[in-house]
């Protein structure tokens, strides 16, 4: 099922259900973004033969641009190279240090609502799930190929498995985060979104996004959205819905890269929200 990332009509909603997930005994919350990835080792295999192949030429010939572009060439493959590892050492461990960064800020009684807005593999999902008793956790998702490797419900359950996550206590939804309408408001204690917002490609639409999950947060509930850009857009969209409070940014995060930001803050105390 696709939806169009920048798209306000209401995306039909659907649970996922347990029957195709894969038995795994190790969580594996994926590598994000696999396209860049991908196009990254094609630069880093391209570039130094073009660059080696000019340098030489350059040598040869006396041809100092030849041989200052094939120089070039390989300076820039050797930073596409780097960047390949810190993103790839990012998803492998960064992310979860951020993850347990995030989490350690919210006090969980242990009977939560937690919404995690495109959970992918389900990293800040069951990483709430674990600090709960007996609250339910929600991962809200388009399950899109270009965001994280073999993202599918089936392995957000199988992680949940591995983690030894009750999955009586996990709800996957399918859906797009910029028309939540099928969920009520007031609705959650928490709302978690982490790596998600910048996809959508509009400012506008990242607003609504971000008053769609205020709207669903229960007075007095938290939410926290960990992002590597438009960060402080998102604080100023969560206090221009008029509803938060508390509203704070943590300083840049190198634990993963790209770097991250998080936006943390409160929803007041009141009766439901109108439409923002
Ligand atoms: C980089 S992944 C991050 C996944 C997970 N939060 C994590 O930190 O590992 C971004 C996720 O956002 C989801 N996503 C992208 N656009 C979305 C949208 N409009 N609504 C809901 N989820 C979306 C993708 O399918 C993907 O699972």
């Amino acid at each position: 099922m696709k939806f169009r990332r920048d798209s306000f009509t209401p995306a039909p909603a659907r649970r996922h259900s347990l029957e195709r997930t894969p038995l795994v005994t190790k969580p594996d919350y994926g590598i994000d973004e696999p396209c860049v990835i991908r196009r990254l080792v094609l630069v880093s295999v391209a570039l130094p033969l073009l660059g080696i192949a000019l340098t030489i030429a350059g040598l040869v010939h006396s041809h100092l641009i030849m041989f200052a572009m094939g120089a070039t060439s390989v300076i820039v493959a050797v930073g596409c190279t780097a960047t390949i590892f810190l993103m790839i050492k990012s998803s492998r461990h960064g992310k979860q240090r951020v993850r347990d960064t995030v989490l350690n800020e919210f006090q969980f009684r242990g009977d939560e609502r937690v919404l995690d807005v495109g959970c992918g593999r389900g990293l800040m999902l069951l990483g709430a799930a674990k600090r709960l008793r007996e609250g339910t956790v929600v991962g809200l998702d388009t399950w899109s190929q270009e965001d994280q490797y073999k993202n599918a419900p089936e392995n957000t359950f199988a992680n949940a498995v591995a983690e030894g996550v009750p999955l009586d206590r996990v709800r996957l939804q399918n859906g797009n985060m910029c028309d939540m309408s099928f969920i009520a408001s007031d609705s959650f204690d928490v709302v978690l979104s982490s790596l998600t917002i910048h996809n959508v490609r509009t400012r506008k639409a990242r607003q609504r996004a971000v008053a769609e999950m205020v709207r669903v947060l229960k007075p007095g509930g938290s939410i926290a959205l960990v992002d590597c850009r438009h960060v402080r857009e998102y604080a100023g969209h969560l206090e221009r819905t008029g509803w938060v409070t508390e509203v704070r940014c943590s300083p840049v995060d190198w634990n993963m890269f790209p770097p991250i930001r998080v936006v943390y803050a409160k929803k007041r105390d009141g009766p439901l929200m109108e439409e923002v």
